[in-house]
């Protein structure tokens, strides 16, 4: 595989880090479901709702077209939100209206039927196999030789009714390669190994704005965001307290 044809998606929440993403030419944005523990500190994803939801893509999307953005965004679609067919159609629907076309669903073989019928709506669907936190412990998954073929049979379904990108999560290397060598869209791995023509990691993760604490095996910090923000808190505080009038905060000029 060529590395210079590697893909970097994101998932973003939020306009700074969609503006960050876009300048810094990522291939593809997911406004991920993950903002249920990132942002708000939930305990799972399963307390996402579609108005959360809806409200993220709203501000992920008014960035996207102000920066006449054309590469893949996508939605996720929240726990619950697959119960039954109608269900689907109807959150694809709500978010429709938001101006989402194309939406991340977890799950298998059970999922087939509401793809084809959000499919056959003109909606494009990215597959979430593996670890799929919505319901999944979390855990490495594709370790046996019956998960890794079951999981290989859906990845030639998911190919044969037209899905483009499947997102991987926490499996073996050596399997992620295999599932890309059988599909011929892009697999997007996370803790998939580095086999597979796309990465994707969230951007909080990404920037070092998430605390140390949360430090999955995958998981590189390209940034050192929570230590900066501390040191500015930090400056601004000293500023505030100084006594000399050049550093104070606020200074005569600053002031009205
Ligand atoms: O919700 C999310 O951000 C995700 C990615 C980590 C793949 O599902």
């Amino acid at each position: 595989m060529n590395k210079n044809k590697k893909k970097i998606w994101i998932t973003a929440y939020d306009v700074p880090s969609t503006h960050a993403s876009l300048e810094a030419k990522v291939d593809g944005i997911l406004v991920g479901d993950s903002l249920g523990m990132t942002v708000y500190g939930l305990d799972s994803t399963q307390e996402v709702t579609v108005e959360m939801m809806s409200r993220h893509f709203e501000a992920v999307y008014k960035t996207y077209k102000k920066n006449n953005s054309n590469i893949p965004l996508v939605l996720d679609f929240p726990f619950g939100t697959t119960e039954n067919i109608l269900v689907a159609i109807e959150t694809a629907e709500i978010f429709k209206n938001i101006g989402a076309q194309c939406f991340k669903i977890e799950g298998g073989k059970e999922m087939i039927p509401i793809f084809l019928e959000l499919i056959s709506r003109g909606f494009e669907i990215v597959g979430h196999l593996g670890l799929t936190p919505q319901t999944s412990e979390l855990k490495l998954h594709a370790t046996t030789e019956q998960e890794q073929n079951e999981l290989l049979e859906i990845i030639k379904i998911f190919d044969d009714i037209g899905i483009k990108h499947i997102v991987l999560e926490c499996v073996p290397a050596i399997f992620a390669q295999r599932a890309q060598e059988i599909f011929s869209g892009d697999i997007i791995g996370i803790g998939a190994g580095k086999n597979v023509n796309a990465q994707i990691l969230v951007f909080d993760d990404v920037i070092g704005r998430t605390h140390a604490d949360f430090q999955p095996k995958f998981l590189r910090r390209f940034g050192k965001t929570f230590e900066q923000n501390v040191n500015a808190i930090k400056k601004y505080k000293n500023a505030v307290k100084s006594n000399d009038e050049k550093n104070r905060f606020p200074n005569i000029d600053e002031s009205y």
